[in-house]
């Protein structure tokens, strides 16, 4: 169809050196121009735009046929390379010292026109570029955050294969393993009634390929969890995970930091200092109230709980006396904030579940609070200096639970960063957080749950608390935080059966529940299981960040929105009642 038509450069390619040069281009149609005579065809493909001119001078037909040359048409054109006249180049092209003049012209197929322009920011929601993602796809910017992700993923990949990890599959249809999240469950035709769940990680299987002695295992690979979808978090999503025999934390660190290293190197020429900042989980919480914390501002918080014990403000007194805490958060040189401000920030502690945000505002002449007259000279001389407190601060106070506290001030403490433009957008602020609590208690459930997986080793010195107080039991667990965002995670493994049976236990299993479960895992333990650990990255979310994004939407090719859908295939659907009937499924009927 294409004739004696065969591109022989893309739309990037061309410049003054090839002035005089016959060239067949295709690609699309960004954008007619008709000149009075003249029209001028921006035509784009992947690597960019070259402009096409054509002339009624040079060639009638030629011309005559481009009238009907409209947006997103694909089409192939062949003619000469020619420099633009002095004062008509276009310096924001790369192309923009040249043009081609076209002889040929090839509509290998029309368009419809398209729903938005094909342009860097669109004005259109984003539903409509889901539905039509083929052609959102086509948007500069997202095109070269797909192009990015491939170029960090071989990098990757390169740099795991040079320090001998081996890339190894593993199975989709599986069994549950507990990370967290609810399965996503596929009905067995051959078994009725019975179901695989897609991989939440392959955290066993990795497990047992160190138990098989390959000793270094890596793979980027596709993990499905079905929980609350947010902006940093999708149905399915991609990790790059990693097992290794023989090793402590320190190996297991350096490799990522190897690895990170060389990724932004590749990948954004940026020079990330290695090895990273470490805070145990006790610090990260007292200082930044998260176990994710940005560093690339201050504002940390302070406990005042010893000193407002005795106040005369019975809010602080009650909660410190049934075992809460009182923490505080300055906002430094914020004493101008409204009313409506405060009351706003008061909200927005409320949805972490702060029953109150009390403030002191620093003037000259002394607080301006509603709880100032709670307080002792003495007390505020000492929360004055605990505080750092001088004019023109604002001090906001949380008294609760720990957790409540904490949470609640840790995401005020990001807020009023973003708000008061405190953090530097360039900056790359790596954290390791490390010696996570084995486990918390889940209220809703009435039990103890693994804070990471239960096959994360406890810290040897803390093994005798198993039994004895499993909350104070911390692990050798360690997340890497990367401004705020948590982009991987990981631990040293469990290799010894007792322990790890006793581990299940001290989550409440009882041996016929862990048996049923995990009996694959406790025999494959006691079959010559070598010391073992490792960690997963989430490719999506490292990849947003070297992208710049805010979503990681905009670095997956075919996201799916917050309801888990994709608008372009329209899945998930209904299915026919043959194919339930094989599956020996029926449908409850459900109202919405
Ligand atoms: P974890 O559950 O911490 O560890 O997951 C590792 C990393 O994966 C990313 N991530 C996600 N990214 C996008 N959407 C999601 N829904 C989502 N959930 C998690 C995060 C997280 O840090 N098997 C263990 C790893 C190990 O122990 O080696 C695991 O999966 O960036
Ligand atoms: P009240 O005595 O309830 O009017 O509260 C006085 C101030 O204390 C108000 O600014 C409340 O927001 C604040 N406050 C109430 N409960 C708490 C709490 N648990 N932690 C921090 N501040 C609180």
């Amino acid at each position: 169809m294409l004739g004696k038509m065969r591109r022989t450069h893309n739309c990037c390619e061309l410049g003054r050196g090839d002035a005089g040069r016959e060239v067949v281009l295709m690609g699309w149609v960004q954008r007619r121009r008709d000149h009075g005579g003249v029209i001028f065809v921006d035509l784009r493909d992947r690597e960019g735009i070259t402009q096409v001119v054509f002339n009624p001078d040079l060639n009638k037909e030629v011309h005559e046929k481009a009238h009907a040359i409209r947006s997103e048409f694909v089409i192939g054109i062949a003619g000469k390379v020619e420099r633009r006249p002095d004062g008509m180049t276009n310096p924001n092209l790369k192309t923009g010292e040249i043009e081609v003049f076209a002889t040929e012209l090839k509509i290998l197929n029309p368009a419809n026109t398209p729903p938005f322009l094909i342009e860097d920011t669109v004005d259109v929601s984003e539903n409509v570029r889901l539905k039509y993602r083929h052609i959102d796809l086509r948007r500069p910017n997202i095109q070269e955050n797909l192009i990015l992700r491939h170029r960090a993923a071989a990098s990757v990949r390169h740099y795991l294969n040079s320090i001998g990890f081996i890339d190894i599959e593993t199975p989709v249809l599986t069994k549950s393993t507990p990370e967290g999240a609810r399965d996503y469950l596929v009905p067995s035709r051959v078994n009725p009634g019975m179901f695989y769940a897609l991989p939440q990680s392959p955290q066993l299987f990795k497990q047992l390929l160190m138990i098989s002695g390959f000793d270094r295992y890596y793979q980027i690979v596709r993990c499905f969890r079905d929980e609350d979808l947010r902006a940093d978090r999708q149905p399915e999503f991609t990790q790059i995970d990693l097992e290794m025999s023989f090793v402590g934390e320190e190996d297991v660190m350096g490799v990522a930091e190897g690895m990170i290293n060389t990724l932004f190197k590749e990948v954004l020429d940026k020079n990330i200092e290695i090895p990273f900042e470490r805070l145990s989980y006790d610090e990260a919480i007292d200082r930044f109230g998260l176990d994710k914390p940005d560093l690339r501002f201050g504002l940390e918080l302070k406990d005042i709980s010893d000193i407002v014990r005795t106040s005369g403000f019975k809010v602080f007194t009650s909660v410190v006396e049934k075992g809460g805490i009182v923490k505080v958060l300055n906002a430094k040189e914020c004493f101008e904030f409204s009313r409506k401000e405060i009351d706003d920030l008061t909200e927005f502690a409320a949805v972490y579940k702060a029953k109150g945000l009390a403030w002191v505002k620093v003037k000259e002449d002394g607080w301006q609070s509603p709880i100032a007259k709670f307080f002792t000279d003495d007390e505020k001389e000492k929360l004055a200096k605990r505080i750092d407190m001088e004019i023109g601060d604002l001090v906001f106070f949380v008294a609760d639970q720990p957790k409540i506290a904490n949470d609640a001030l840790g995401h005020l403490r990001n807020h009023l960063a973003r708000r008061l433009k405190l953090i530097d957008e360039n900056e790359f602020r790596f954290l390791w957080v490390t010696q996570f609590p084995m486990m918390e208690y889940d209220e809703n459930e009435k039990r103890y749950q693994a804070m990471h997986h239960p096959f994360t080793a406890p810290l040897e010195e803390d093994y005798d608390l198993l039994e004895k107080n499993p909350l104070a039991v911390r692990s050798r667990a360690y997340d890497l935080v990367l401004n705020g965002s948590e982009i991987g995670g990981g631990s040293i493994r469990i290799h010894q059966k007792e322990l790890q049976e006793k581990v299940f236990e001290a989550l409440g299993m009882t041996p016929e529940s862990y048996g049923e479960k995990f009996g694959f895992l406790l025999s494959a333990l006691d079959s010559g299981a070598p010391p073992h650990g490792g960690i997963a990255f989430g490719f999506d979310r490292l990849v947003m960040m070297l992208c710049g994004e805010s979503s990681i939407r905009d670095v997956i090719a075919f996201p799916k929105t917050q309801k888990a859908a994709c608008l372009l295939t329209n899945a998930p659907s209904e299915t026919s009642k043959a194919q339930l009937d094989e599956l020996c499924l029926r449908i409850k009927t459900v109202i919405t």
